[in-house]
This record gives structure tokens, sequence and C-alpha cells, in this order.
């Protein structure tokens, strides 16, 4: 008699042993809190912070690692969360850009740079970028604008406001550092020696 179970295409009786659990436990830091939660085991960190904990700072760009949209903190480096699994944040330290605000509500110098240097038109860059500059300016040194822009070369501002981000993000590394040597960053200025030209 035709069975299913022992058919010439049902499962060997050693494959039925191997189904490894469509959801686990992940426990973790997230923004300073420790959580515990299931996940599933195909979904992406982007997901796991936005659907679960409402961390909607963390972006849904492109989705395969190559605009920066989704950056979030892990153990202290900036990772695009769309291409991390939920479950490798097990015992992870993790941070988004709502993080970074103080408890008041009050902006972080990285943040209060962006402001400060319209460094933001639509925004959706943005969160992205604040979670990269805050990774380089927890190293502790100096980054002239060119040197800035080679360390954010993976983030993409649809809106092509790199200028100003680079500035936001070189201000807040001096003043977070101490650097006084800031660079004179010339956007749309004239400089003194070649006035003359244009009288
Ligand atoms: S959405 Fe993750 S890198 Fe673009
Ligand atoms: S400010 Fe719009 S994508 Fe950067």
């Amino acid at each position: 008699m035709h069975s299913r179970e022992y058919g010439p295409y049902g499962p060997k009786p050693e494959e039925k042993l191997h189904y490894e659990p469509q959801y686990k436990i992940v426990k973790c830091r997230i923004n300073g809190i420790r959580v515990t939660k299931m996940v599933d085991v195909r979904a992406s960190l982007t997901d796991f912070l936005r659907n679960e904990f409402a961390l909607t700072s963390v972006k849904k760009g492109c989705e395969v690692g190559e605009c920066g949209a989704c950056a979030v903190l892990i153990d202290g480096e900036s990772f695009n969360s769309c291409i991390y699994l939920a479950i490798w944040a097990e015992g992870k330290d993790i941070w988004t850009t709502e993080g970074l605000t103080a408890s008041d509500g009050s902006l972080s110098i990285i943040q209060q740079a962006f402001v400060d240097e319209a460094a933001v038109q639509c925004g959706f860059c943005t969160p992205g970028f604040i979670v990269s500059a805050t990774e380089i300016i927890s190293r502790g040194k100096y980054y002239t604008i060119d040197e800035l822009r080679k360390e954010l070369a993976n983030h993409m501002c649809r809106c092509t406001g790199y200028e100003n981000i680079l500035i936001a993000v070189q201000k807040a590394n001096n003043i977070e550092n101490g650097f006084e040597e800031i660079e004179e960053h010339v956007v749309n200025q004239i400089k003194e020696e070649d006035k003359k030209d244009y009288m």
C-alpha cells in the first residue's frame, strides 16, 4: 500500500530529525535596556527593531546593504542592520539614533550639529549618518572633510546634502574631542585672494 510517510517522495526517517526551529529567543540590550524576544530566525535586525520596538529611525532603504539608511551601532560599530539577522543580536549591545538623545529629550552633540549645519533635508538618510558619525567620533581622532567623505562613503543621501553633512560631522567630532584646529571648508564661498577675479 502507498504511504506518504514512506513512499518514494516522502522524507527519509533521519531527515525528520533535523528540522531547525523557526523561532528563537534573543536576549540583547537595545538603547541601554535589556530585552528578551522570540524572533523569526529569518528576520533582519531592521525588521526586529522597527516591528518589535517601534525604533523607526532605522530606515528601510535599499535593504541590500548599499545605502546605510538602516545603520545601527552593534557593540560600538556601525552595521547595516538590513543584512544582519536579528538572531545574531544575541548578547549584543545595540544603539539606534533614538537612544542617542539624553533622558530629558535634549539632542546629542552630533544630532544638534546636523540641525545647526542644516544637514537634514528629507531626513531619510539622517539617522544612519548619525549612527556612523557616532562611531567615528568615539575613536577620538581628528578627521579632515576628505577623510570623513571616505569614512561615510557607504551612506547615500538622495537629497544630495553631502557637504553640510560632512561639515556637521566634523564640527561634532571637533567639539566632542576638543580639537581646536577646525578646517575651513569653503562651500559656495569665495576665498579672499580670489575675490578680485569676481569684481
Ligand atoms: S537599507 Fe540597509 S543598507 Fe540600505
Ligand atoms: S536628507 Fe534626504 S536622503 Fe538625505
